[in-house]
This record gives C-alpha cells, sequence and structure tokens, in this order.
C-alpha cells in the first residue's frame, strides 16, 4: 500500500471522539458519551492521527500553515465526522447467497428446521470448497470495498464454511490476500468449529478433534489467525468441545471469541475463565451470568441484522445488558445465511428500534466497544491523536440520523488508515 498523504479533515459540525475519561471498554452510562466536538478539524499524517481540535485553531497553526499546499484538505461543510465503524463480526468467506434457505424461510421453516434438513451452513460448503483461493479473494474484496462505502474502515473477517483442513486453510489465506488489496485493517478469525460437516455427521467429536488437533496448529503456524471462534449452541458445538477448542487456541497464543446463545442458552461461567474477548449473539442468557459477564473485560457482541433477517421478534436484550454494567458492542455478522447485510447503520438502527438502545449507545458500541471486542482499543475506535486514521464523514448534521435513515447510506467518505475512499461522493 502506498504512504497516506497528509490530510486536513476541517469545518467538521459535529466531531464524535469517542475519546474517554476512564480506561476500559464503555460500560452503562459512558456508553452515551460521544466526546462531541463542533466546528472541529482533524489532520492525519502518515496514517495516523496528529491532533483533533477547532477548525479555526487548526487553520492558525504555523506548521500547518507552511504546509498547506502538502496537504489534502476535506471541506466537511458542517456534516459528522466519527470513528470509522469496527466491524467486530462478519463471516465473508463465502461463494453464493442463500436463496433458498431464504424462500424456505418465507415459506415457514425455521433456521434450524433448515439446518436439520442439510441447507443452512452446510450449504455453502460446497460452493467454498470448490473455490479457488483468487475468487474468494476477490468477492472478499469487493465485500470489504462494500463495507467501507458504508463507513467501516476494521473488519473481523472468520472463515467457517470450508470446513475440512485444506478449505479453511485456504478461506483463511484468502482473507490475508484480500487484507492486501484494502486499505482497512482486517482481523482474520478460525471457525472450523462452525457445523459439523456431512461426512463428519453422527461423529461430532472426531470433527472437534480435527479442528483442535490438526487445524488449529497449522492455523497457529502460518499465523493465519488473530482469534478462534466457536458457534456454541444447540445443533452446532457443545459447551465442553467449545472448552477443548479454546483450550487448544490458548496454548498456540491465539486469542477467543464465541457464537453464544444464538439459538438456546448456555451457561457463560466455564467459558468466561478462558477469557474471550468477546461472546456474540447473546439472545439466550441466563440474568444469573449478567454480573459475572459485567466484572470481566468479555465484550457482549450483539448482532441484530441476524434477529431481523430470519424474521424473529425476539432481540437480545441490550437494556438489561446495559444497566447490569456489561460492555457491549454491535456488529453486522455479515454472512450468506442469517445476515446479508455489511451495514453498520443497518445494525444500529435495528438496535435503536428492536432493543431500544439510544443512538449515541448504538454508535460507541459500533466503534470503540468494536474496537475493544478485537483488542484494538488502543488503535481503533476513537478519534484521538495517535490513533490510526480511520474516520467516517456522514451526510448529516446530527449523529442521531445514522441510525434514523435506514436502508439508504448517508456515507459520504471514508478514511482508513489514512487512505480516503469515496470522495467522489463527498
Ligand atoms: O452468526 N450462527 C452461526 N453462524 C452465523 C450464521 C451462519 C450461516 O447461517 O451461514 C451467524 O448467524
Ligand atoms: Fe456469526
Amino acid at each position: 500500500m502506498r504512504r497516506a498523504p497528509a490530510l486536513l479533515l476541517a469545518n467538521i459540525g459535529q466531531l464524535l471522539t469517542l475519546r474517554s475519561a476512564a480506561p476500559g471498554p464503555r460500560r452503562g452510562a459512558s456508553l452515551s458519551d460521544l466526546g462531541i466536538l463542533e466546528d472541529a478539524a482533524v489532520l492525519c499524517l502518515g496514517g495516523k492521527i496528529v491532533s483533533v481540535g477547532k477548525t479555526k485553531d487548526a487553520l492558525r497553526d504555523p506548521w500547518l500553515k507552511k504546509n498547506r499546499k502538502k496537504i489534502t484538505e476535506i471541506d466537511c461543510r458542517d456534516r459528522v465526522v466519527l470513528p470509522g465503524f469496527v466491524d467486530s463480526h462478519t463471516h465473508p468467506v463465502f461463494a453464493q447467497p442463500r436463496l433458498v434457505d431464504f424462500e424456505k424461510r418465507i415459506g415457514g421453516v425455521s433456521y434450524e428446521g433448515i439446518a436439520e434438513a442439510g441447507g443452512g451452513i452446510r450449504s455453502s460448503i460446497n460452493g467454498v470448497r470448490n473455490a479457488t483461493k483468487l475468487a474468494l479473494t476477490e468477492k472478499l474484496i469487493t465485500a470489504l470495498r462494500d463495507m467501507a462505502n458504508h463507513g467501516t474502515t476494521t473488519v473481523e473477517a472468520k472463515s467457517g464454511y470450508g470446513l475440512s483442513f485444506d478449505s479453511e486453510l485456504k478461506s483463511l489465506e484468502a482473507i490475508r490476500s484480500a487484507a492486501k488489496h484494502w486499505p482497512g485493517t482486517v482481523i482474520p478469525t478460525f471457525l472450523g468449529a462452525h457445523a459439523v460437516p456431512p461426512e463428519f455427521q453422527g461423529r461430532s467429536q472426531e470433527y472437534v478433534d480435527l479442528v483442535w488437533q490438526r487445524m488449529m496448529p497449522a492455523v497457529a503456524k502460518r499465523k493465519l489467525a488473530h482469534f478462534a471462534d466457536v458457534f456454541c449452541d444447540r445443533g452446532a458445538f457443545s459447551a465442553e468441545e467449545a472448552e477443548q477448542i479454546f483450550r487448544a487456541a490458548h496454548e498456540h497464543g491465539i486469542a477467543l471469541r464465541a457464537h453464544m446463545g444464538q439459538l438456546t442458552e448456555t451457561r457463560l461461567e466455564p467459558l468466561l475463565r478462558f477469557q474471550p474477548a468477546s461472546l456474540d449473539h447473546m439472545d439466550f442468557v441466563n440474568d444469573a451470568d449478567l454480573p459475572t459477564l459485567a466484572r470481566s473485560d468479555t465484550i457482549a457482541t450483539f448482532v441484530p441484522g441476524a434477529n431481523y433477517f430470519l424474521g424473529l421478534t425476539r432481540y437480545p436484550k441490550a437494556r438489561q445488558f446495559i444497566e447490569a454494567g456489561v460492555a457491549v458492542a454491535l456488529a453486522t455478522d455479515y454472512n450468506p445465511g442469517s445476515s446479508p447485510t455489511l451495514s453498520m447503520p443497518m445494525a444500529m438502527s435495528l438496535a435503536c428500534t428492536h432493543m431500544k438502545m439510544f443512538p449515541a449507545e448504538a454508535i460507541a458500541a459500533a466503534t470503540i466497544n468494536g474496537a475493544w471486542a478485537l483488542r484494538l482499543a488502543d488503535r481503533k475506535g476513537s478519534v484521538e491523536a495517535g490513533k490510526d486514521a480511520d474516520l467516517a464523514l456522514f451526510d448529516v448534521r446530527d449523529y442521531r440520523e445514522i441510525a434514523y435513515w435506514f436502508g439508504v447510506n448517508r456515507c459520504a467518505l471514508t478514511i482508513l488508515n489514512g487512505h480516503v475512499s469515496g470522495m467522489s461522493s463527498a
């Protein structure tokens, strides 16, 4: 990637800095504190934010006056700028949409019913197994560009539709190649334990052994993943199987996250002992686990796109989590089965309308707490000197409009590690 240019964003109507007064992820009332600066400017050099302040002060700065010709200036025309979204949960390595599942659900079959009949995650396997690494990489690059167009600058990307030694490694290699062609930041996650593939039907433990004894060491040796994930639920993997995978990941120095409570409740305490960075979905959680979760640094990541797309009326109980002091994040869960959206503003809109999160809370959950969910909060998720130059400009005057206008894209410009994307529409 070429060197990022010097950039000055000036005349920002509302700059949501998300700078924090206290250390750690946002919880409770602090989730609503966006650190808004009006008439603001941000200076970025070499892919980093170097100063944040009022436009008039920035323009008086002697260094800036002297170097103004070398700086690309973006007049934000009183619109809203915020940290680029951190989408901390996506499954972007797939070959085709799942239109048959879509129609079956419309006809009344449930997500689990479709999976039991051989559809669901298993019906995405052949597409990935038959695809070349190049074809997967190209699809992924298109998705990453689309994400940037919607304001996302950091993406967690999971494998999990190959479900064989070769196809899981191929998926992770495709993530690595695509990341090199995108100016944003991609965090790879190994999700070999997404479903038991058909050839291991009825021999789930043998597949789990393959995941932790053969795939995990190869993933670690080739440094292909920052995280390991497990789909821990009815019809997927048990808490005991998840523990086996967590233990192996831990031994290989790979950090942990899991899909939990999407379909049924699993007690969290045994898995929290492994200090996962995030537990995701969390539709079904035992109330008694919330205080333990609140005392931990594990983030609860909600993915309401999945509830919406599966036509559910039940959503995670975000208010209960926030009131208990749990640090919550929002992500798209972009995938072909349960959530084919890559729009973080759509996830935020759903969180506001269906989970009663306030727009300010949704923004903190989609930025700084997403960064905590990926253990990247030292670099991402807020607009502060020293952090990566990841910013999104929205064509709105008030930050609440980002979650308010649903089904349209109001993102005018995105800056990814100092590289400008979408300039023509700004
Ligand atoms: O997060 N629940 C597990 N994984 C995905 C769905 C994957 C699929 O249906 O393809 C999810 O919703
Ligand atoms: Fe998921």
